[in-house]
């Protein structure tokens, strides 16, 4: 009878460890994903998770350093002096001002960004200005 409780007992220890081991891992990256997102607003956020996912433009645009694109610090730096319009750009209706000898090589993202809505165009614009310079 005694080695039934103590079996019990073991048992409830033992769940209820692992289930407080769960909580803490949960929590932990939800803090840290809040962590890395929360100097942005909604609609930058909405940006940088378009940039980053079906966009696919962080594979030729890093935040700071020139990849296969210009970085995304600098195309808002050149964007914000010259009162550019990354939307219509991204609509394949404007022209390129930050690096058009390579214009070619980002034209062939326009498929994408033209099925793109509004909201999203101007989120993705908001996304690149929160890395201005
Ligand atoms: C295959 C690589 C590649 C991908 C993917 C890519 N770009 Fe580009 N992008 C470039 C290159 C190269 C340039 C420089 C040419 C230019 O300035 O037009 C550029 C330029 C730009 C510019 C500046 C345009 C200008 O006025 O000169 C913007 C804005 C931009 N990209 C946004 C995006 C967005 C948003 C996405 C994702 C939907 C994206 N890019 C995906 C290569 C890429």
């Amino acid at each position: 009878m005694k080695n039934i409780f103590l079996l019990f007992l073991t048992l409830t220890l033992f769940s209820c460890k692992t289930e407080e081991k769960k909580e803490q891992i949960t929590t932990g990256s939800e803090s840290s994903a809040e962590g890395e997102v929360s100097s942005l607003t909604p609609a930058q956020q909405m940006g940088q998770e378009i940039f980053d996912g079906k966009g696919n433009c962080f594979t030729c645009h890093k935040p700071k350093q020139k990849a296969i694109g210009p970085s995304i610090k600098e195309i808002a730096k050149v964007y914000k002096e010259k009162k550019g319009d990354i939307p219509t750009f991204l609509k394949g209706k404007g022209e390129p001002i930050v690096d058009p000898s390579q214009y070619e090589t980002m034209k062939t993202n326009f498929y994408i960004t033209k099925n793109f809505s509004d909201e999203e165009l101007k989120a993705v614009e908001a996304y690149i200005y929160s890395l201005a310079p």
